[in-house]
């Protein structure tokens, strides 16, 4: 997901309010991936311009035989290849690219034309991902290269502790099944909630649950990553407050859960590669009420899951969504959500700002103490994150 969440839009608009949004422009995009595109239509190279370019750092060409011996020279972490080139068809490019032992493995995207994709040439490459040549949807793009580009950096995860690679591939598992049924859950992956939520209050016990974090940080799907980071942070807040163990396991399962409704929100909103306008705005604070919607009718969920997910952007001052409830009428559970999600937002990298150290992010959150966040539980959380 590439978007903001609670603290970015309430910094936004702060910073909107002051007049001074030259912090949020002047910010530089985070360009860490190299991506080769070969495509020859003028048209399409802008339009993947404009998808990619908060993702990586791109390289064009538009016909197959620079893109061949570029891909040979040079290292990239994805390769964006269209059917039309000039010199070489886009599937012989990508039949030679596969036949060097260097690049078989190398994430492809092939924006391939009618007759390729019914050729079945490229057929059981599941390091390739065929899209139509046209039109080129901008959204399942952005989509489809942050899939390809995660997916290389889970294999670095078969080098973590058994039991951090354990958490990470069911937190991975449970959230594909969730965003395969867009945010519908099951008694059954309720089930997987509770025991991912489990395996990541283990390793906060044992002390290894900061360098899962690490290896999140870089993450590029930056929704998933997110959803456990803040799981993670509530457990640690949990153990902290020393609530007692269901609870926490409680704290866990709404941090895994708290944004569920993102993922009924429609793919051109969530991973835009900008700042959302005001009319995608409103779609975006859909996903409170949306994500207690797909809870309620599940009886396995806990009731106070159900309140956090739902809450989870109220404001102790009324001024926050989807209800505007105030103070002692917001759950205490999602009051604690909050505090976690403020703290992951603003720590997070996201494609067009830059990732605030915890201290910058603890400047902000003690201004949105008393307002915004409840100030007891905020202080304890800084304590505790800071310890
Ligand atoms: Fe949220
Ligand atoms: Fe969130």
């Amino acid at each position: 997901m590439i978007h903001v969440d609670a603290a970015v839009e309430v910094r936004r608009q702060e910073q909107m309010t002051a007049e001074n949004s030259d912090e949020e422009r002047s910010m530089p995009a985070l360009a860490h991936a190299k991506i080769l595109v070969a495509v020859r239509s003028r048209r399409a190279q802008t339009a993947i311009a404009r998808a990619l370019a908060y993702l990586g750092d791109l390289t064009v060409v538009d016909d197959g035989w620079s893109c061949v011996r570029l891909a040979h020279e040079r290292s990239f972490d994805l390769i964006l290849v269209a059917s039309d080139l000039t010199n070489m068809k886009g599937r012989e490019a990508v039949l030679s690219l596969r036949g060097e032992s260097r690049l078989a493995q190398l994430p492809i995207v092939f924006l391939a034309d009618a007759r390729d994709r019914a050729s079945g040439a490229v057929a059981g490459d599941r390091r390739l991902i065929l899209l139509p040549d046209e039109p080129i949807e901008e959204a399942k793009l952005v989509y489809v290269v942050m899939k390809l580009l995660a997916a290389s950096e889970e294999e670095a995860w078969q080098a973590l502790p058994e039991r951090q690679r354990i958490a990470l591939v069911a937190a991975r598992q449970l959230y594909d099944r969730l965003a395969r049924q867009r945010g519908h859950l099951s008694g059954e992956d309720m089930e997987l909630v509770r025991s991912t939520a489990a395996s990541l209050v283990r390793l906060v016990h044992e002390g290894d649950a900061g360098e899962l974090l690490t290896t999140l940080h870089a993450h590029d799907d930056a929704t998933f990553a997110h959803t456990i980071e803040v799981a993670v942070l509530l457990a640690r807040f949990g153990v902290a407050l020393d609530v007692p163990a269901v609870d926490v396991h409680i704290l866990s399962q709404a941090g895994l859960l708290h944004d569920i409704g993102k993922l009924a929100i429609p793919l051109p909103v969530l991973v835009k590669p900008a700042p959302l306008d005001a009319r995608e705005w409103a779609i975006m604070r859909r996903h409170p009420g949306l994500g207690a919607e797909l809870l309620r009718p599940v009886p396995e969920v806990p009731r106070t899951v159900v309140a956090a997910v739902e809450s989870h952007h109220e404001r102790l001052d009324g001024s926050g969504y989807p209800g505007g409830l105030k103070g002692s009428e917001i759950d205490d559970v999602a009051l604690l959500t909050a505090v976690a999600d403020v703290f992951a937002a603003l720590t997070d990298r996201r494609p067009y700002k830059r990732s605030m150290s915890p201290d910058e992010a603890f400047k902000i959150m003690r201004e949105m103490s008393g307002r915004h966040l409840e100030p007891g539980f905020t202080d304890r959380f800084i304590e505790v994150v800071s310890a």
